[in-house]
Parts: structure tokens; sequence; C-alpha cells
């Protein structure tokens, strides 16, 4: 596509917020706590509005005050979000204490436009494991110890064997690699490494 054009700006817009719908319809439909699409017009997506127990415009996350109970809580249902759109084939890729808003059932992710095929995309891994970090260090000041959770490898791992469902208990753990280390194909592939270093200079 080309840039800097009024039709690549548009083009680029349109994809962009096609990207935005798509993700909305899957992800509302599959249960996953989003705002309902309502319709997208002539490039303006309505959807629905988040409201807190009192009918005021929800608060996002970053505002909302926590203590240890509700921030495990929270972690907790948002990571099975995180699993339940990474089920069909999500990342939203922008996750984060800003783009979460709280309503009387707890937490709602909103802004989608950069939402990642999981399949398909070469960034995948790099984008839940972001998503899922930003989580923990957020909830990681009302409970420490998250701060050395590995959610998003384990849940990546689980996704990639074939083995993830909503259902997939997780524990924030990853077993380190049991083989041993193969020392010399190690010293090989620096060496390697370093030749073509020389090679570039
Ligand atoms: N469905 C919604 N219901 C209630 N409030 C919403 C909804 N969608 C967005 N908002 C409010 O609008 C703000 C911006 O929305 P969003 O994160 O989707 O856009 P953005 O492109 O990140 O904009 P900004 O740069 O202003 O944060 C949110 O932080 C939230 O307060
Ligand atoms: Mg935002």
């Amino acid at each position: 596509m080309e840039k800097g054009t009024r039709y690549g700006r548009k083009m680029a817009e349109e994809v962009w917020q096609s990207a935005e719908v798509d993700a909305l319809y899957r992800l509302a439909s599959a249960g996953v706590r989003v705002p309902t699409p309502y319709i997208c017009f002539e490039g303006v997506l309505l959807m629905e509005l988040v409201t807190d127990a009192d009918g005021n415009v929800a608060p996002r996350l970053n505002d909302v005050e926590l203590n240890r109970d509700r921030a495990l809580a929270f972690h907790a249902m948002l990571l099975q979000q995180v699993v339940l759109m990474l089920c069909v084939g999500v990342i939203h890729g922008d996750l984060s204490e800003y783009n979460i808003l709280v309503d009387a059932q707890g937490p709602v992710i909103i802004d989608l436009p950069q939402a990642v095929n999981a399949a398909s995309s070469s960034v995948a891994s790099t984008m839940l494991e972001r998503d899922v970090t930003n989580l923990s260090h957020f909830f990681s000041n009302f409970v420490p110890e998250l701060v050395n959770s590995q959610y998003g490898e384990e849940i990546w791992n689980l996704y990639q064997a074939g083995l993830l469902t909503p259902d997939s208990p997780l524990n924030g753990r990853v077993a380190a690699p049991t083989e041993p280390v193969d020392i010399h194909a190690v010293i090989h592939e620096i060496e390697l490494a370093r030749q073509e270093e020389d090679q570039r200079i």
C-alpha cells in the first residue's frame, strides 16, 4: 500500500478499523468481555458504552482502587480472557491497564485496532508475551510475586503444542529445560556469529 497519499492513508485507516471490527465480533462471539459491536458505517464503529454500577462511563483499570485480593481476582480474570482470545486466534497486541475498563462485573477489554492474528503473525509470541507481562507488571504493584510469573510463556507453549483450551490450568511457571547443554554447539554458534560480524566490517 502506498504511504503518504490521501488514498494510502484512507486505505490504512480502513484496514485498521476493519481489524478492530473483525476482532471485536470474533471475540464477542467467543464470550470474551469486550464492548458489544453494533455497527460500522463509513469508518465509524458504534459499540456498547461500558458503564459502572451507577451507569457512568466505566473507569480504566489504571484509575480503579485495588487491594491484593481484588488485584489477584482481576489478574486471574484477565489471564482467562487472554486465553479465550488466543483460543480463537486473536492476540490483543496493546493490552495494558489503559485499555481495560472495569464495569460492575469486572474487567472489559477495549482498543483492538492492532489485534494480531496468532496463527499468521511472525510477532505473535512477542505480542502475547508483552500483553501478559504488562498485566503481571501492573498487578505486581498489589501482588509483588506476580513480577516473577511466566504466564506468557506458559500460555504460548500450550498454544503451540495445540493443547490450549479455555479451561487449561495455569500456574505461571515454566520448567527449565532438562537436557544437558551442548557446549560445543553453543561455542560453534558464537564463532559463526563472530565470523559473520567480521565479514560485515
Ligand atoms: N466502549 C467503551 N465504553 C466506555 N468508554 C470507552 C469505550 N471505548 C473507549 N472508551 C474510553 O475512551 C478511551 C480511549 O479509548 P481507546 O483506548 O479505545 O482509544 P485510544 O486510541 O487508545 O485513545 P487514547 O489515545 O485517547 O487513549 C478509553 O480509555 C475509555 O476511557
Ligand atoms: Mg487506548
